[in-house]
């Protein structure tokens, strides 16, 4: 492929680009040990030898488990995200004229699902960017993925912070958020997140939120808003982590 052709194709980055690296590096290790133990222990008395070898299976056992858990995650931000999102999209009523808030949207995963059911409607994404939560990180790089997937003028990105929105009260009718909210170490912050969330959407308004942890926190913080019929979806294990899905409407 030239560099003009891979130019022209959207990139949507790796998720967790450190834990992948991290896992393939200690796994490709924990394999190199395990395959070279038979001749390093040539040298060993008979006794030693036996324990070693015992350990170099159990690297073994280890090495092809991270080299697995990081593969999954390559394959979790490569293909199942996007059967996810598409799943989850699908199953949304668009009438085309929404105003959709996708927070922390990263490369623009859900920006361009929804844009490309937009007709007057526009998408915004708000993110502060961080390269350690997805590789290759910055509004350019959304915006140019927009561009690419066709979508470019129906989405708007900008920097923000979820636990401080700089929208007003009641200004969306629906409301995204994938991978994005565990990021947020304290359930404190978590919980500015989700009062931001309740407070931007519309009576009425549709809430979305697809994440590998706390899935029991948001939905109890949605019902405890007096959000009605709060669903809390069984677990995916598209990141190995369990992914859950937690929608909601508030009421009209
Ligand atoms: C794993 S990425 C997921 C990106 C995108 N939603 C997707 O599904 O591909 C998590 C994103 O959340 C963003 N993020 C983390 N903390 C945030 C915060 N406090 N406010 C806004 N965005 C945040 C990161 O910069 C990153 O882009």
């Amino acid at each position: 492929m030239s560099d003009a052709q891979r130019q022209e194709i959207p990139d949507y980055g790796i998720d967790a680009p450190d834990v992948v690296r991290r896992f393939l590096m200690i796994g490709t290790v924990a394999l190199v040990v395990n395959f070279a133990a038979p001749s390093l222990v040539a040298l060993l008395p008979v006794a030693t030898a036996e324990s070693a070898l015992g350990i170099a299976r159990s690297l073994g056992w280890m090495g092809w488990s991270f080299v697995a858990t990081a593969c999954v995650m390559l394959w979790g931000s490569k293909v199942g995200k996007f059967r996810l999102r598409d799943k989850l999209l699908a199953a949304m009523p668009w009438r085309g004229d929404e105003r959709v808030l996708d927070i922390g949207c990263g490369h623009g995963l859900m920006l361009a699902g929804i844009a490309q059911r937009l007709s007057s409607g526009r998408a915004i994404g708000i993110d502060i960017w961080r390269n350690e939560d997805q590789s290759r990180n910055s509004p350019e790089a959304t915006l140019r993925n927009m561009r690419l997937e066709g979508v470019g003028e129906r989405v708007e990105v900008r920097t923000a912070d979820a636990r401080e929105l700089p929208f007003d009260a009641a200004s969306f009718d629906v409301v995204v958020s994938s991978w994005a909210l565990h990021n947020m170490a304290s359930r404190e912050d978590r919980r500015r997140a989700l009062a931001e969330i309740v407070r931007v959407l519309r009576p009425g308004g549709r809430v979305c939120l697809v994440d590998i942890r706390h899935g029991p926190e948001y939905a109890a913080f949605l019902r405890d808003a007096g959000l009605p019929a709060v669903q809390l979806s069984a677990p995916n294990f598209l990141f190995v982590m369990p992914t859950r899905t937690v929608t909601a409407s508030k009421a009209g």
